[in-house]
């Protein structure tokens, strides 16, 4: 993998009736965008909006933005020059166009985004979504811009919630937003704003909901997962689970109380912080079998010197202790990370030490990016930016390596037998696709009345993607 940075459209729904407007959803950047996105099809669908899959057929066009890199935001504004010709060319024929800008690029850079772009209508931030079909009524009657970038947390995940479609047994469920650690690369902070953790009951219904509706996975989502604090569930829904210290539960309670929900098979979440990793959640690993093992948790640099420079609060020691740690709890447990290269001030000697990190650690999978210069953030005003050529030169090391890793983690599930989530069909006729509990995609024939069921599967071999199994049991 290159990047997680990926640029996704909404699904149009197949058979939708035709509805009589039309929008388009451009998805830039992370799970949490992708997640929003899917929150504003399902916003839209009830105010009459059909889902397209071009911005050429659309009424509504909304750039669901990422600000994390700087490439992604550029992109943004050259898609924005684009739309500027389809938008003529729709007003040529009589029909319109409203654009919205949405996402951390929204927040980041509010009206400076219309001032440059005129043709933009709606500016939001992330933490405006659940006020679309306010903004959007508004901005008919007066087709004047709106701005509306507040930090306004409450009520958004419970408005959002109710939004949701779900497709399939796997489904996320946003736990936590924002970021307090303030890493001197990221905008995070600045766009989503402080750590919010959602209450314990808000969860469990939703949880509760996406169960009655066919989910056995679900995914917890949040900026900073690993963060979240919340009151304990009223319902233990079992023996009490004891609270941390200081009596409120942290995610290994949540973890463990959303397991006894029925239905709810699978559990994971991603992204944590190393600074987060706390006994309880660790020992949860070892403990409640529906969490799965596997982690994403970022390490960026393997040189306690760019660590620190980093604001990362870890050093590379402290890191790989709490490897340790996850490992003896839960020895077959996968890791994935997230490393940048090239951080202002990075030496070969510093490079050098992040890859022997990886060789140290072992990732199973992994997200590597050249630091990107994000203005705004304190790193962007350090001294020493890496050439470019060299970012280029250690990125291209550094993901060979990491590539060699990933392969030889599948190779070596050859002979194993995993129990494997059957999700959708394959590309051949007579296969499911499904996930392995390390996060792997496994294709086996099976009928489609697997779908929905976890079987075991032997895995017979490796595909540059995925893994190929046999299915050797029962589906449950
Ligand atoms: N430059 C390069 N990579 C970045 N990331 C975040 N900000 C930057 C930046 N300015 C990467 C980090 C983070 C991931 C989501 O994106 O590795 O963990
Ligand atoms: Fe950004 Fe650091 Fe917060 Fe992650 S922890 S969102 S990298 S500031």
């Amino acid at each position: 993998m290159k990047e997680n940075s990926t640029i996704t459209e909404a699904a149009p729904v197949e058979g939708a009736p035709r509805a009589g407007k039309s929008a388009f959803i451009r998805t830039y950047g992370c799970q949490m965008n992708a997640y929003d996105s899917e929150r504003m099809a399902g916003l839209l669908r009830p105010l009459g909006y059909e889902i397209v899959d071009a911005p050429e057929a659309a009424d509504l066009v909304i750039l669901n933005t990422c600000h994390i890199r700087e490439k992604a935001a550029e992109k943004v504004y050259s898609d924005l020059g684009r739309l500027r010709a389809v938008k003529s060319e729709r007003e040529a024929v009589g029909a319109d166009m409203m654009i919205a800008v949405a996402g951390c690029v929204a927040q980041a850079e509010g009206g400076e985004i219309i001032e440059r772009m005129p043709i933009v209508d709606m500016v939001f931030g992330p933490q405006a979504y659940h006020r679309l079909p306010e903004m959007l009524a508004r901005t008919a009657r007066s087709r004047g811009d709106i701005l509306d970038t507040d930090f306004a947390v409450e009520e958004k995940f419970d408005r959002l919630a109710l939004a949701r479609d779900i497709e399939g047994p796997t489904a996320f469920l946003t736990i936590q937003e924002g970021c307090d650690k303030f890493c001197t690369f990221c905008v995070v902070p600045y766009t989503r704003g402080a750590e919010v953790s959602r209450e314990t009951e808000a969860i469990v219904a939703e949880a509760r909901m996406l169960a009655a509706r066919g989910v056995r996975e679900v995914t917890l989502l949040g900026q900073n997962v690993n963060a979240w604090r919340a009151a304990p569930a009223r319902d233990p829904l079992g023996a009490p689970i004891a609270a941390r210290e200081d009596g409120v539960w942290g995610l290994g309670q949540l973890c463990r109380h959303l397991a006894r929900i029925e239905g709810i098979e699978r559990i994971r979440f991603t992204t944590s912080h190393p600074r987060d990793m706390d006994a309880d959640l660790i020992a949860a690993f070892g403990e409640e079998e529906a969490l799965m093992p596997y982690l994403h948790l970022p390490v960026q640099s393997g040189a306690d010197r760019i660590l620190a420079a980093m604001n990362r609060g870890h050093t590379e020691a402290e890191y790989a202790a709490t490897i340790a740690r996850l490992r003896a709890a839960r020895p077959d447990i996968a890791l994935s990370g997230d490393f940048i290269v090239g951080f202002p001030g990075e030496t070969d000697e510093d490079f050098e030490a992040t890859l022997a990190h990886v060789e140290r650690t072992g990732y199973a999978a992994s997200f590597s990016f050249k630091y990107s210069r994000r203005p705004g953030t304190p790193a962007a005003a350090m001294a020493k930016q890496v050439a470019e050529p060299v970012k280029e030169e250690r990125l291209a090391r550094l993901q060979a390596l990491l590539e060699a890793q990933r392969v030889a983690f599948n190779e070596a599930q050859i002979g194993k037998v995993l129990p494997v989530l059957f999700e959708k069909p394959g590309r051949n006729p007579g296969q499911l696709v499904g996930k392995s509990p390390y996060l792997q995609s496994v294709h086996a024939s099976a009928p489609e009345s697997m779908l929905g069921k976890i079987a075991p599967a032997r895995i017979e071999g490796v595909t540059p993607r995925a893994l190929a199994g046999v299915i050797c049991g029962d589906g449950r």
